[in-house]
């Protein structure tokens, strides 16, 4: 359309084009082609996803300039950097380029990765700088396919990055987003609320995806709608789901999102365990505790008295003990 942001908006789609033109159908895009298709993109996933390259050459500011002759749009795009004479020059070069879009599909901003190993100071990642049509806070990559595909699923996997995305949607999950680069926001929270019911955190199997699954479900516990549903599937150490579906393929993946997805609470039984002996008495004495106060602001006592099993099974201790011991932290707490 004709107003400030659409114009904005049709910049972002015909710069989306063009490095997406380059990285198939010129040599300038062949490393970054052949580093996609190393980490399995096929054509069909950089069709569809309408991933690109930016050429060290910068290519876009005379590309874009035929079309729009403002200085002003041009600058508020977000896809230049300024000058000290206030001239422009293209921000995204030598990067493999992911168009971001808001929830109608529209292209609103970049991501850009740096080909292979990355350099010490560089960002792995460069995003686009907030703009009039792009709200880091608010955006969700993929959100726009995921939503849709939430019709059916009515639920969506949240993940921690594009590749993450990617991947997952080439095994038939697409039904996954990710966040900006940052940890989660408030705003992304409501975002998903107001289209499903339940969300499943998916996050790296490293200890800074453990953590960062802590930080969201505090954020979903403290922004989401009620009665929305939170799920945890966590990767095998080390992997996150790119890695995972590279390495054992879709249908173990797909598997995998099943069987591993577990309640919030029984996340919290394993990530209290980090870094914990449970063989001696006093740190397993502690990690009941914490567990039972965690236990003790369940709505529902059929949900306790299913935990209070499972710890009374697994550390052989006597439910009728756990239980009363979990009365008292209730009282305790009021
Ligand atoms: N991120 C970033 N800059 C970094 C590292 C991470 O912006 N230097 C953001 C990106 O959005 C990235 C997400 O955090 O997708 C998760 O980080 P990480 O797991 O390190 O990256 P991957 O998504 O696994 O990236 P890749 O597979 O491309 O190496
Ligand atoms: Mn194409
Ligand atoms: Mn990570
Ligand atoms: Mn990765
Ligand atoms: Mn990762």
């Amino acid at each position: 359309s004709d107003t400030p942001n659409g114009k904005l908006m049709m910049m972002h789609e015909e710069a989306a084009k063009l490095y997406h033109h380059v990285l198939l159908n010129t040599p300038a895009g062949a490393q970054a082609l052949k580093y996609l298709k190393g980490r399995g993109m096929t054509d069909e996933l950089i069709n569809d996803f309408n991933l690109g390259f930016a050429p060290e050459q910068r290519i876009l500011k005379p590309f874009l300039t035929q079309k729009v002759n403002d200085y002003q749009l041009l600058r508020k795009s977000g896809l230049f950097v300024e000058n000290n004479d206030g001239n422009l020059r293209d921000r995204f070069v030598g990067r493999v380029m992911y168009p971001l879009r808001n929830q109608y599909g529209r292209v609103i901003g970049f991501s850009g990765r740096v080909i292979g190993k990355v350099p010490e100071g560089t960002p792995k990642y460069l995003n686009s700088p907030e703009t009039p049509i792009f709200n880091k806070r608010r955006t969700l990559f993929n959100f726009n396919v995921a939503r849709k595909e939430a019709r059916q699923t009515s639920k969506i996997y949240l993940f921690e990055g594009f590749m993450d995305v990617i991947s997952a949607y080439a095994t038939g999950v697409k039904n996954g987003v990710a966040s900006m680069g940052t940890s989660l926001t408030e705003e992304q929270v409501a975002v998903l609320g107001r289209a499903v019911n339940q969300v499943d955190i998916c996050y790296d199997g490293d200890s800074a995806g453990q953590n960062a699954i802590d930080r969201a479900i505090t954020l979903f516990r403290d922004h989401k709608p009620r009665g929305m549903q939170l799920r945890v599937v966590q990767l095998p150490a080390g992997v996150d789901p790119d890695e995972y579906v590279q390495q054992n393929g879709a249908s173990q993946f797909n598997k995998y999102l099943v069987d591993q997805e577990e309640t919030v609470v029984d996340f919290y039984l394993r990530f209290y365990r980090m870094n914990k002996n449970l063989n001696n008495q006093n740190e397993l004495i502690s990690y009941l505790e914490q567990s039972l106060k965690l236990l003790a602001t369940l709505p529902s006592s059929l949900e306790q008295d299913m935990y209070l099993t499972k710890l009374a099974k697994e550390f052989e201790l006597d439910k009728t003990t756990l239980k009363s011991q979990l009365a008292e932290i209730s009282h305790r707490l009021g």
